[in-house]
């Protein structure tokens, strides 16, 4: 097993070995990207969000999507899982063109996505236990017991051990984040989509979710696409980061790279200025 490898420049020489993968039409190299955004255009309420937009993420990196409130973000994330459609362009699951897939390969791409949304997206009438639960049981269809013990696990990893019974109307906002980020991880997906984990936590809880993105990563070797407006989170968890400006993405690289960008648009939201390119009118 190939070694973790945090420097992005090496994982085009390291390929990394993780999950068992699809290999290449020569059945010998895993493809190097496991999501590939090509050209993709969207519009949506009369606007273009997504114009022209391409991207691929590597195999095994944790990428961080900014951009400004409105930017796409969260669009770009439904893209991969086929919740919206592109109006043009291609959007590639491990190999899967998920926009022309038919039912059943679409089901098999989703099942390796674990997708956190930006709300938390927990069904009310259910407890927090049954909530998390819902993966395993509809789609894995596990027997009882081991549910029980994989959800007990998950939810004591999120610091929700002891809510389980708990109704989502009983428990505080950053508690139904933790829920939410709980049911994205627990099928074990290979790929995990994070819509602003950290956003109305608290320093200490936010820390924490930090510490679970990057031991899914570590341990898990998973793929995952976090976006976030924490800066401090960004950083502390990505290999690269892919700043979405009016539809595409316009700079893509390390923290490293965008901590010593002198480009004003991305100084700009790093640096949260309300002055700047990014709140200029367009000409
Ligand atoms: N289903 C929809 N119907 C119409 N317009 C939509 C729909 N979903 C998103 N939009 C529009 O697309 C644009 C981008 O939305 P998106 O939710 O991706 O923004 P975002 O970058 O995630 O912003 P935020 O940081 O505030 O979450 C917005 O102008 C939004 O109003
Ligand atoms: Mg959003």
């Amino acid at each position: 097993m190939a070694a973790i490898v945090k420097g992005v420049d090496r994982i085009d020489e390291t390929p990394m070995v993780v999950h068992p993968q699809p290999v290449d039409y020569a059945g010998l190299v895993p493809a190097p990207s496991i999501i590939e955004f090509s050209g993709v255009t969207k519009r949506l309420g009369g606007r273009t969000v997504l114009d022209g937009m391409s991207l691929q993420i590597r195999r095994g990196e944790t990428l961080c999507i900014l951009g400004g409130s409105g930017a796409g973000k969260s669009v770009t994330l439904k893209h991969v899982v086929g919740l919206l459609k592109p109006d043009a362009g291609t959007v590639k699951v491990d190999g899967v063109d998920i926009t022309r897939a038919r039912n059943g390969e679409l089901e098999a791409a989703r099942r390796k996505i674990g997708y956190s949304f930006q709300g938390s997206a927990l069904l009310n009438s259910m407890t927090v236990f049954d909530n998390v639960a819902l993966p395993l049981r509809e789609l894995d269809r596990l027997p009882e017991p081991e549910v029980t013990r994989r959800v007990e696990e998950t939810l004591k990893l999120v610091g929700l051990a002891d809510a389980g019974t708990k109704y989502p109307a009983e428990i505080s906002g950053g508690m139904k984040k933790r829920a939410g980020l709980a049911r994205a991880v627990i099928g074990r997906p290979q790929i995990v989509l994070y819509d602003e984990p950290t956003a109305g936590l608290d320093p200490v809880m936010s820390s924490t979710i930090n510490d679970l993105i990057l031991a899914l990563q570590e341990k898990l070797h998973v793929t995952s696409v976090l976006v976030t407006h924490d800066m401090t989170s960004a950083f502390r968890v990505s290999d690269r980061l892919a700043m979405l400006f009016q539809g595409r993405i316009v700079k893509l690289g390390t923290p490293e790279e965008f901590k010593a960008s002198d480009d004003p648009a991305i100084r700009q939201f790093i640096h949260g200025e309300s002055e700047g390119p990014l709140t200029r009118e367009p000409s």
